[in-house]
């Protein structure tokens, strides 16, 4: 019988040795297939940006638009712990700004826990949400709210001075209160030293398997993200040739009049022949 991933459990699950799984959804139909097929936590990130909106990067994404697709994530979740990514400029300007949005999307979205981009920057904003009862989850390496700053989608914490930031920032926002901290295209043995020195619980995505857990982007995993895949997506099914196919089945059936057929059509309530001859006398 599946049980409700807490802190507790996921933090217990890192002590026992086992990984843990995250996956991104931002709708209420993957959503519950994910928590039918017990994905541990989920990640309403602010990636929807890209993968629902089209925009390049996620600078564009509003609380309002993360409190909608969160919202739809927060009912289909029985089991698996939902964890909402906080947008860019939602918890920049002050601690104040931070925790009354931190408190918004656990109020309004039914979520377990938030997420928000950087290291020591960020340590007051994650100590205070904590400090309310909100579970923080940090995000350190690629921040890629940071992407004009970063001058891109790039590796972080190559080279001795970067790797030691990179670990400086774990130890702080784990300081500050974080439970979780997503370590995001970090070299595999820089992520793997930072995972033997935390007790919070790390979850890669470009950063090897010595991290506690891992997430993916669900789109970039089904093969529904176009041709570009990032080298550390694996692409576990081709989910987007499968919709192509049945988008053009159905485009084909239906301008050929081979769709709906019989099966498909509720026959047996039908007025009689007669009614309807009658009825076409009439008009
Ligand atoms: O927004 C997001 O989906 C993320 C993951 C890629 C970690 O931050």
């Amino acid at each position: 019988m599946p049980k409700k991933n807490t802190v507790a459990t996921l933090l217990a699950m890192k002590e026992r040795g086992e990984k843990i799984t995250q996956l991104t959804a931002y709708d209420y139909s993957t959503a519950r297939i994910l928590d039918a097929a017990g994905i541990n936590t989920v990640l309403v990130g602010d990636s929807l940006g890209m993968t629902m909106q089209g925009y390049e990067d996620t600078l564009p994404v509003t609380m309002e638009e993360m409190i909608v697709y969160g919202r739809s994530v927060g009912r289909a979740c029985q089991n698996t712990f939902v964890i909402l990514d906080m947008p860019f400029m939602s918890y920049q300007v002050s601690v104040a700004q931070a925790l009354e949005n931190a408190g918004r999307l656990i109020k309004e979205c039914r979520a377990n826990a938030v997420k928000l981009e950087g290291g020591s920057r960020v340590c007051p904003q994650i100590r205070a949400i904590t400090e309310s009862g909100i579970p923080v989850c940090a995000h350190i390496g690629m921040t890629p709210q940071s992407v004009n700053a970063m001058g891109g989608f790039k590796v972080q914490g190559k080279g001795e001075d970067n790797a030691r930031r990179v670990l400086e920032d774990a130890l702080a926002v784990q300081e500050a209160g974080a439970f979780m901290c997503v370590l995001e295209c970090v070299p595999p043995k820089l992520a793997a030293l930072i995972t033997s020195k935390v007790k919070m619980i790390t979850i890669g995505i470009g950063a090897g398997a010595g991290c506690d857990g891992q997430v993916l982007v669900y789109q970039d995993m089904l093969g529904m993200s176009g041709d570009f895949v990032p080298k550390f997506v694996k692409r576990f099914a081709d989910v987007g040739s499968i919709m192509s196919e049945a988008f053009n089945a159905y485009d084909a059936e239906v301008k050929a009049g081979q769709f709906p057929d019989a099966p498909h059509s509720y026959v047996k309530s039908d007025c009689s022949d007669e009614f309807l001859a009658k009825l076409a006398q009439e008009y």
